[in-house]
């Protein structure tokens, strides 16, 4: 059994590893964080992480609820409070998605320019549906090829998202999906080992990068990768559609 303890300190040094290599270059680092509560210990485990590039860290997010920033639902404020307000990271550096906005395709148009071509390290979550970040099943942003971020309807409360498109996660030279628990094993194994078309599930678009999961998220999966332990260390992560899996 995969305490959470343990999960949140396997998934923070797998991304703290990232972020450390991502950084030799003494260049920017852009991190795009994940939503939702899974990712919450593992930002705060990573909080502690010793010499990560904060300074040089550029922060983004995958996806957004049209909540105000200090609504329970936020994922900036999530973020904020496990991760952001911990560490060093520069607040003019903090690139929060304003879906709150009454023209949220224009907070769209604005946010997809300011995502570099291709980001550092994404982060993702997956939905007991099989979403990934607020794409969900046979949503019309699957098929977005240009925009690389549009408006998107949650099946569920809170509705009015903004999320990255597909090409922002075949782009990223890096991408760490974090998946906890029962609940996930189905929406997992569909994603890992289901057919790659993403429309019914569309995580299959990470499904060729570096998953953490823990033994429930993992139960259903024919195959492990590393020494059994679906927590194992996965393959380093390898650029625009690479990747390992754990
Ligand atoms: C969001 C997230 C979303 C999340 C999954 C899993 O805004 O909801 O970005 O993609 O990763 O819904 O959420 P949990 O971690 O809460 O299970």
């Amino acid at each position: 059994m995969t305490t959470p303890g343990e999960f949140a300190r396997v998934a923070a040094e797998r991304v703290a590893r990232v972020l450390r290599r991502a950084g030799e270059t003494g260049a920017t680092v852009s991190l795009a964080l994940a939503g939702g509560s899974t990712p919450r210990p593992v930002y705060r485990e990573l909080s502690q992480r010793p010499g990560l590039p904060w300074e040089r860290v550029e922060a983004f997010f995958g996806d957004e609820r049209a909540v105000p920033p200090d609504h329970p639902d936020s994922n900036y404020r999530m973020a904020r409070e496990a991760l952001l307000e911990r560490v060093p990271v520069p607040p003019e550096r903090v690139h929060r998605m304003e879906a709150e906005r009454d023209d949220r395709d224009a907070a769209a148009r604005e946010y997809g320019a300011l995502l570099p071509e291709r980001l550092d390290l994404l982060l993702l979550g997956i939905g007991s549906d099989g979403h990934t970040a607020s794409l969900f099943p046979d949503s019309t942003a699957l098929g977005e090829e240009e925009r690389r971020v549009v408006p998107s309807e949650a099946p569920d409360e809170p509705r009015a998202r903004l999320t990255v498109t597909p090409p922002v996660i075949r782009m990223a030279r890096a991408a760490i999906v974090l998946a906890r628990g029962e609940a996930k094993a189905g929406a997992v194994t569909a994603a890992l080992e289901g057919p790659p078309d993403p429309g019914p599930c569309p995580a299959r678009l990470a499904r060729d990068r570096t998953w953490i999961l823990d033994e429930e998220a993992a139960s259903g999966l024919d195959r492990r990768s590393g020494d059994g332990d679906p927590t194992s260390e996965p393959p380093a992560d390898t650029p625009a559609g690479g990747g390992g899996r754990g």
